[in-house]
């Protein structure tokens, strides 16, 4: 018996913003499981900045492109309806990255299974996840922080971003966040941030950044590249670390009209930048770093912060409103 299946798929490359029209929602028959597969009924999608590269017909990233009318990839959870493995059962939960899609299937290896009882599931889309991961990464092992420290944070309304703000609270750091907009400054006050720049305000973001952090930075987690970037390393103590975690303000497009001022700084200030990628490098770390992750959720010195949508359907609106800045903190579709 063939299973039917509702998937988002890519029909048209975009050339500079994805909207409504370079997707559609299409059925799929999948086929019966094999030996050691498992198929899921969907519960919770998320969709990311990172998916924009795979938009595009030559990928600057490290994922394949996606294949136009082909099923989307994105993290999910959902729960098992059928199994042909002693690894999963029916009803266990799972976390995977078949998404953007009602059912999914395939081998077992490619699901992993959830504690049930345990954290509120959608938490694994968003502090517990990647988005998480990425923010503890980036701070504690680029960033290495030190008592006193001051740290930048940009797209700090964002997933990683708010993340990273309260994480930079909870270790005792001076924590500057950078965001588009008054209501999303103010937001990040209110996550704790001692200091909050509006980057959309008339005026250089490099004046923004120094008068927000008159001693300067020690740690920056830059999440959108370009003028932000480039605002950092002017603002660089001695010995600054950067965790380059994303570039988003690049993604839509061509990087080679980014102008740099101040890059004879990583020089002068002995800056240390690094990329990375907490998946590739860092997967032996996952548990210890959920554990005080979810200690910290339960404590109330990190409160994940979230924008959801009921339904499949809303995938496209939430794509072009995350280059929008349309939200704030993780968005994830409720199905
Ligand atoms: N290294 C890794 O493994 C890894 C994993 C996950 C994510 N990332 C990267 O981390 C970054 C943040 O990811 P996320 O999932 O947390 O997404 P996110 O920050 O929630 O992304 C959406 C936000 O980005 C901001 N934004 C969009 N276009 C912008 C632009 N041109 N300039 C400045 N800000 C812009 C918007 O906020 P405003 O309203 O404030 O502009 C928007 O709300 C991305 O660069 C992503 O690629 C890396």
């Amino acid at each position: 018996m063939a299973w039917k299946t509702r998937a988002w798929t890519l029909i048209d490359r975009p050339d500079g913003l994805p909207k409504r029209e370079h997707f559609a929602l299409h059925d799929f028959d999948d086929p019966p499981l094999c030996e050691a597969e498992v198929r899921v009924r969907n519960l919770w999608l998320t969709v990311g900045p990172a998916m924009r590269v795979r938009m595009s017909a030559q990928t600057r990233g490290y994922l394949p492109p996606f294949a136009l009318g082909r099923p989307m990839e994105g993290w999910a959870i959902g729960e098992v309806v059928a199994s042909k493995t002693q690894a999963l059962a029916e009803g266990d939960l799972v976390m995977h990255q078949h998404g953007l899609r009602d059912y999914s299937q395939g081998p077992a290896a490619g699901f992993e299974k959830l504690p049930k009882p345990g954290p509120p599931p959608h938490h694994y889309l968003n502090a517990l996840g990647s988005t998480g991961y990425t923010a503890y990464v980036g701070l504690l092992h680029i960033g290495e922080p030190r008592p006193g420290e001051t740290m930048f944070v940009s797209g700090a309304a964002g997933a990683v971003g708010s993340t990273a703000v309260q994480i930079g609270k909870a270790l005792g750091l001076t924590v500057v966040g950078s965001a588009g907009g008054e209501t999303k400054r103010r937001l990040l006050l209110d996550l704790g941030a001692d200091a909050a720049i509006d980057y959309r305000s008339p005026g250089p973001l490099t004046e923004k950044l120094a008068a927000a952090a008159p001693q300067g930075i020690d740690i920056y987690i830059d999440n959108v590249g370009g003028e932000h970037l480039d605002a950092a390393l002017a603002a660089a103590r001695p010995h600054a670390r950067f965790a380059m975690s994303g570039m988003i303000s690049s993604y839509n497009r061509d990087q080679a009209r980014d102008v740099m001022h101040h890059l004879n700084r990583i020089v002068t200030q002995r800056i240390r930048l690094q990329g990375y990628l907490p998946f590739a490098d860092h997967v032996e770390g996952l548990g210890p770093f959920r554990e005080q992750m979810w200690s910290w959720i339960e404590a109330g010195r990190v409160r994940p912060l979230q924008t959801i949508w009921d339904g499949l359907e809303h995938v496209p609106t939430v794509i072009e409103e995350l280059f929008a800045g349309g939200f704030t903190g993780k968005p994830l579709i409720r199905i």
